[in-house]
């Protein structure tokens, strides 16, 4: 069912303008922030994904195709598919035909509209995608078609936006818990086998600091480019990472403490789904 209505729409021009906007940059992957969680993006997943040669992998959002090559370097077919036509070209652009990344195939479709064949992929992954679909009954169709294309032993793996209470919708972004994420997932006939936090820390960290500049410096976000050569603010970067970095340190460890109450504290988590036996 195709729902090219209004909320579609916006989404899909969201990332597009974005993508003229900001080029190959356009999904992040670039500031010493958007490094740092990376690196814990990339220690979850690779903690929690066990693959087989020539699985097959689908990536949901797949943005600039990131995610896409590096699990086209583990030796498994990759399809990432993106609501935005100008992402999917940029992905196209960054990713070139070695032999490696020649079994990496991209797609412009939105999720709840791309017609793979029931049961294709072994693993179904939404890295910070599903949080961007601004309405719920896209979003939930969505699901519906990532449970749909997954093979009976297969598994599905999110890292979205979810925090313990919900905070402020985003034009671009819709807060939905933890408990709703798990919700929407298992009342569509999948069931819950990990749940771990991915960022604590370092999001309140860069927060303080991104505050402090604005107001020490007496600058707007667009304005930082401008002072980014002068000694005190020099100075306020080598502060920042200094810190940035034990704050990644503190947020692994953080994210392998096996206790419910500290792991609700992560606005961001990793949850795996597999089908239940009965669905299909
Ligand atoms: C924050 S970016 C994340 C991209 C990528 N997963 C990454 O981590 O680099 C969100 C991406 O989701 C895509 N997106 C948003 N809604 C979508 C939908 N309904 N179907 C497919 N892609 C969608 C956007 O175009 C954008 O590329």
């Amino acid at each position: 069912m195709s729902f090219k209505n209004n909320s579609y729409l916006k989404d899909k021009d969201f990332w597009d303008e974005r993508v003229q906007k900001y080029g190959d940059k356009a999904c992040g992957h670039l500031t010493s922030y958007q490094k740092c969680i990376e690196i814990l993006k990339k220690f979850s997943l690779s903690n929690e994904i066990h693959l087989e040669p020539n699985q097959k992998v689908l990536d949901v959002g797949c943005g600039n195709g990131y995610w896409c090559r590096w699990f086209g370097k583990r030796n498994v077919e990759v399809t990432g598919i993106d609501i935005s036509s100008k992402m999917i070209d940029v992905a196209r652009r960054l990713t070139p035909s070695t032999n490696e990344e020649s079994r990496i195939a991209f797609q412009n479709v939105a999720i709840e509209d791309a017609n793979f064949p029931d049961e294709s992929f072994d693993l179904i992954v939404s890295l910070t995608t599903l949080q961007h679909i601004t309405d719920d009954e896209r979003c939930i169709s969505a699901v519906k078609n990532i449970i749909r294309m997954l093979k009976p032993k297969g598994c599905i793996v999110i890292i979205e936006y979810s925090p313990k209470q919900k905070t402020r919708n985003f034009e671009h972004k819709i807060s939905r818990t933890a408990q709703e994420w798990k919700e929407i997932f298992t009342t569509q006939g999948t069931k819950l086998v990990e749940e771990k936090g991915v960022r604590f820390l370092i999001n309140r960290v860069f927060g303080l600091f991104e505050k402090f500049e604005i107001q020490f410096f007496k600058i707007t976000r667009g304005e930082k480019q401008d002072i980014k050569n002068q000694l005190p603010h020099k100075i306020y970067l080598l502060f920042k990472y200094l810190l940035l970095g034990p704050a990644v340190f503190i947020d692994i460890i953080l994210s392998n403490i096996p206790w419910k109450m500290i792991q609700s504290c992560s606005d961001q988590h990793i949850f795996i789904f597999k089908k239940n036996q009965n669905s299909k």
